[in-house]
């Protein structure tokens, strides 16, 4: 059941209930009301009739006295009565006049029409002298009457009375104007028999039988009409009662207009109270209604749906709540499927790049071979020969292979960096003279260098490596001119800027950014541009290795790179490498060594691959040294435990069966420690013993017969490294 069903069927609920309770109360209250007032004007029609009853007898008494004192100036005649009694101005308001004698024999009797039975009044007079009575009432046969009793006497004489007078008024006069409605009516009894009542034989009786001793009786039903009856006893002896009954149909009648005056009133509450209450919850749960189809919405996967915000009650709290909620979710989605995305391109990047390392490897080895080769023809060939230029060209595209395959292993991080820690904006000032001949004449280029500015662990090589695969690619962006920019700053990554650029860590960074004015790049582009081989030139222009070349050296830097680019507004490259603590090393002036030994020392050659082998042992003899070499580390053990003459130089590769190249290195320092070591190695696994590798020189594969003889006389000559490899 929906809220606002439940309100408004609570609200009708306790609107119903409340209006009944008060209709019930207040229609009790009235019932009891309407009760009292009949109760009451009974009473007061009772007391009337009293007053009245007794103004009569004082009347009548003073009548009655009148005529004694004339029927004893008549000695007792009887035509005292009959001439009064015929005389309008002194009987009109009596009904009945007796004068008896003294033994209470009625002489005369006047009586207005129906007349009064002589032998029914000689009835009563007998009685009311017997109980020595001045007032009584008399019944005639069909006529009550109040009478008031007179003796007379002779004279002074007051012991022996002449007669008696009775002076006599029917009730019906007194009773007049004290009934005016049907809803109620007098009643008068003697002698167990109601006199002159309108009610029916079985009414009668049946109200003969309900009053009780007790002044009031309620509820009494008569003639299909419910009644109250006040009954008072007007002789002594209680041989003559009044009742008044009162109707309770005007009441009742009162009540059930009042019933459904209360029932309207109350049905009219109760619509009211519903239409009110129906306001109030549609008010109220308007709000609601829209905050439950929203999170309805948002279940179905719809986070867009319109809320009402801005309500300043609990339900707009909750709203903006809810809102805020459905904004983060959304984020975090987002966010999620970015890092999910980031991570797909990472392994696919990775996968890429095993495989690129992979390829990479043996084709050092071969290109080393025809590389070496190729040199060993230059040098041996004379100047004149017709093969020379076989000779160089074999040498330079071996070159180019060998570039191609630095690139590849720059990509999958294989490659050996020297890094040393460094001022960026010397290195790049440096490079600028270089980066300016790559830069067209319609493109300005600016340098804007940040200071001060940390210093950065890199290879100062791969950097210029970034800066200028950044730059050319920039230039190719702007075919028709515009603005390069390259630019350095400290930068300091919150922990928030780093979680929504993860796996960007927080810290310290120096950012080095390059930016253009160029033709920018779509989301498409931008998602695949650090892979290998992805290029949008025209065949032949790119190979779509620059990028990759440059995400992989600033991946195996420690760094991130981010860029921001869209359609038409140019792009701009940001490169984020670790800051360190550290001042920047000495550069080296040391002077390029001589390419032959004089002193003739001993390097022992250890490698896997015979061609490599032999020709680096015939690079190494050729330039003046003694040369022993080994197919492997344990070969290299032996044979250098059996040299009777000290090693000074080892000349390894760092793959290798059986024990790996720096495993080897580490036991023939422990047996030499003047010890120097040259890895020769085309790339260096993910992994591998960094530790080992410092504290020794590193000579790239493919090798020349140049760089391999220069490395040497720098393993010999250098006090330590210039710069640790890292992988
Ligand atoms: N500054 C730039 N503005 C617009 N697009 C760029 C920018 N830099 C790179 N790109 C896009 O990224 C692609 C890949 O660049 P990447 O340097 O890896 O390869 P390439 O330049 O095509 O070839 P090369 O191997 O010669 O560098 C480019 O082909 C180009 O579409
Ligand atoms: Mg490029």
């Amino acid at each position: 059941m929906r809220l606002r069903t439940k309100f408004l069927l609570s609200l009708v609920v306790v609107t119903a209930s409340l209006t009944c309770a008060t209709l019930l109360v207040v229609r009790q209250t009235a019932g009891l009301h309407a009760v009292q007032e009949v109760r009451s004007d009974a009473l007061n029609t009772l007391h009337t009739f009293r007053v009245i009853q007794h103004e009569h007898q004082i009347a009548l008494a003073r009548r009655a006295d009148l005529l004694a004192t004339l029927a004893m100036m008549r000695s007792g005649d009887a035509s005292t009565v009959n001439e009064t009694g015929e005389d309008p101005w002194q009987s009109d308001e009596f009904d009945l006049m007796v004068l008896a004698d003294s033994n209470g024999q009625i002489v005369a009797l006047h009586s207005t029409i129906p007349a009064f039975p002589r032998a029914a009044a000689q009835y009563s007079l007998r009685r009311s002298l017997s109980q020595k009575a001045t007032s009584g009432w008399w019944y005639s046969g069909s006529r009550l009457y109040q009478v008031a009793l007179q003796p007379f006497y002779e004279g002074d004489d007051q012991s022996h009375p002449l007669g008696t007078v009775v002076v006599g008024r029917g009730v019906e006069s007194a009773v007049q104007g004290l009934a005016p409605s049907h809803s109620s009516r007098v009643l008068f009894r003697y002698d167990q028999k109601f006199l002159a009542s309108s009610l029916s034989p079985s009414g009668e009786q049946s109200l003969a039988r309900q009053i009780g001793k007790e002044l009031f009786t309620e509820k009494i039903k008569l003639d299909d009409d419910v009644f109250l009856a006040a009954s008072d006893k007007l002789s002594s002896d209680g041989s003559v009662s009044i009742t008044v009954l009162k109707s309770y149909t005007e009441s009742s009648r009162y009540l059930r207009n009042l019933n459904w005056l209360l029932g309207g009133l109350g049905l009219l509450a109760v619509i009211g109270g519903g239409l009110l209450g129906f306001i109030v919850s549609d008010r109220f749960t308007r709000p609601l209604d829209s905050l439950v189809e929203g999170v309805r919405a948002f279940e179905r996967g719809d986070s867009s749906y319109p809320l009402t915000l801005g309500a300043p009650d609990e339900v707009g709290l909750v709203t903006e709540a809810f809102d805020r909620m459905r904004r983060t979710l959304d984020k975090n989605a987002e966010q999620k499927q970015e890092l999910e995305n980031q991570l797909r391109q990472a392994h696919k990047m990775e996968a890429l790049g095993r495989l690129a390392g992979g390829v990479a490897h043996d084709f050092n080895n071969v290109l080393t071979v025809i590389k070496g080769h190729s040199d060993i023809l230059m040098d041996r060939l004379p100047e004149s020969a017709s093969l020379r230029a076989s000779a160089s060209q074999i040498e330079k595209a071996a070159s180019r292979a060998a570039a191609l395959t630095r690139q590849l292993l720059a990509f999958c991080r294989m490659q050996v960096l020297q890094p040393k820690v460094l001022d960026l904006n010397s290195l790049i000032t440096d490079a600028c003279s270089l980066l300016k001949k790559l830069v067209r004449e319609d493109i300005s280029f600016t340098f804007q260098p940040g200071s001060p500015l940390s210093t950065v662990r890199v290879d100062p090589n791969q950097i210029e490596q970034i800066l200028m695969n950044l730059t050319v690619n920039a230039c190719d962006a702007m075919p028709k001119g515009g603005q390069l920019t390259v630019s350095t700053r400290n930068v300091t990554v919150e922990e928030k800027f780093a979680r929504a650029r993860s796996p960007m860590k927080p810290g310290e960074y120096v950012l080095l950014s390059v930016s253009d004015t160029g033709h920018g790049m779509d989301g498409n582009t931008k998602a695949r541009i650090f892979e290998p081989f992805f290029t949008t030139k025209e065949q032949g222009r790119g190979t779509g290795l620059g990028l990759a070349t440059v995400y992989g050296i600033v991946k195996q830097s420690g760094g991130c790179i981010w860029v921001e680019s869209q359609p038409g507004k140019g792009s701009c490259f940001e490169v984020y490498l670790p800051a360190v603590n550290s001042p920047a090393d000495q550069q080296s002036t040391e002077k390029s060594p001589e390419s032959r030994s004089e002193n003739a020392e001993v390097v022992l050659i250890v490698e896997d691959e015979d061609e490599v082998r032999a020709l680096a042992s015939e690079f190494v003899s050729s330039a003046g040294y003694r040369v022993l070499t080994a197919r492997d580390g344990k070969e290299a053990l032996e044979v250098a435990g059996k040299s009777k003459e000290p090693i000074d130089v080892l000349l390894t590769d760092v793959v290798m069966p059986n024990i790996r190249g720096p495993e080897m290195a580490k036991r023939l320092k422990g047996l030499l420690p003047e010890l120097r070591v040259i890895y020769i190695s085309g790339y260096v696994e993910h992994g591998a013993e960094n530790e080992e590798l410092a504290d020794a020189f590193f000579l790239q594969k493919p090798f020349s017969r140049a760089s391999l003889v220069e490395k040497v006389h720098e393993a010999l000559h250098s006090p330590r490294p210039l710069a640790t490899p890292i992988i």
